[in-house]
C-alpha cells in the first residue's frame, strides 16, 4: 500500500518554487521507488482561510472526563480540514521559503494552529515529518530555518528525518530566487528526492510497528506534567 505524505507549502506566491520542490521531488522518490510507493497531496496554504490562535487556551481535553475539546474556530475556516489530513498522513514534507533565516509568516501561523492536535494526546505523535527550505541565497538561512521549522513538531511528538542515505543532512536546502528557479537546483532536488525517501522509510517502520503495537496514540497529554 502506497505512503501517504502531505506536503505543506509554506509560500505565498503562486508557481511557488516549495510546491514545485514538493511535486519534483515526490515524482523523482516515487520512480526510484517503482513507481507506486508514494501518494503525495500538496496542500498550498496561500489557497487556505487560515485565522490567527486566538490563544483562549480552550482546546485540548477536558480535565475532569479527559473528552476532546475543538478549536473554538474550528467551523470558522479551513484549518479543521487540514489538521484531518495531517493527522490521516503517513508522513509530512513542509516545504517553506526562507524569510530572514526563517520560515515564513504563512508557516507560523498555520501551525501554531496545530496545538489543539498535541493537547488531544498528541495526535501527531510518531509521525515522520522533513523539512524542505528554499533561499534565494545560498547561505541566506536555509539550515536556520529548517531548525526552526522542526521545532513545533518535536513538541508534537513527531519523528524529525533528514535526508536518509548519501549524505543524512538535515533535509533539503533549495536554492533559488524567482519562482521557478528551483527546477535548475540539481542538487537541491537531488535532496529532495532523498528526503522524501526517507519519510517513505520511516513512515513504513512506523507502520510496520503499528501492527505490532496499535494504532492509538502512546503519548498522553497531561496539564500537569512539566510545571516545574
Ligand atoms: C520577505 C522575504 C524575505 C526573504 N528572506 C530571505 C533570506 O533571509 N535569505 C534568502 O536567501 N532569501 C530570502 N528571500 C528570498 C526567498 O527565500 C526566495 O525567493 C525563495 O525562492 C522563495 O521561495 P518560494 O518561491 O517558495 O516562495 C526572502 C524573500 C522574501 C519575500
Amino acid at each position: 500500500m502506497a505512503i501517504k505524505i502531505l506536503g505543506i507549502d509554506c509560500s505565498p506566491r503562486k508557481k511557488s518554487n516549495s510546491g514545485a520542490l514538493l511535486e519534483v521531488s515526490a515524482a523523482t522518490a516515487n520512480e526510484k521507488l517503482g513507481g507506486e510507493a508514494i501518494e503525495l497531496e500538496v496542500i498550498h496554504l496561500r489557497d487556505c482561510a487560515i485565522n490567527h490562535c486566538l490563544a483562549c487556551g480552550t482546546c485540548g481535553k477536558r480535565k475532569d472526563t479527559g473528552a476532546f475539546i475543538p478549536c473554538v474556530q474550528r467551523d470558522k475556516d479551513d484549518m479543521a480540514a487540514i489538521l484531518e489530513k495531517m493527522v490521516a498522513a503517513d508522513g509530512i514534507v513542509v516545504a517553506t521559503p526562507v524569510y530572514f533565516g526563517l520560515p515564513s509568516d504563512l508557516f507560523s501561523k498555520f501551525i501554531m494552529r496545530t496545538r489543539v492536535l498535541r493537547h488531544q494526546d498528541f495526535k501527531l505523535a510518531n509521525k515522520p515529518v522533513a523539512v524542505m527550505a528554499t533561499a534565494g541565497r545560498r547561505s541566506g538561512g536555509a539550515e536556520t530555518t529548517i531548525l526552526a521549522t522542526w521545532l513545533p513538531f518535536i513538541r508534537h511528538g513527531c519523528l524529525i528525518v533528514g535526508n536518509g542515505d548519501q549524505t543524512c543532512q538535515f533535509g533539503t536546502m533549495g536554492w533559488a530566487g524567482a519562482p521557478g528557479q528551483i527546477l535548475t537546483d540539481e542538487w537541491g532536488l537531488e535532496q529532495g528526492e532523498q528526503t522524501f525517501r526517507r519519510v517513505y522509510e520511516v513512515a513504513s517502520l512506523v507502520n510496520a510497528g503499528k501492527t505490532i503495537v496499535g494504532d492509538g496514540t502512546p503519548m498522553k497529554f497531561s496539564y500537569t506534567s512539566g510545571n516545574r
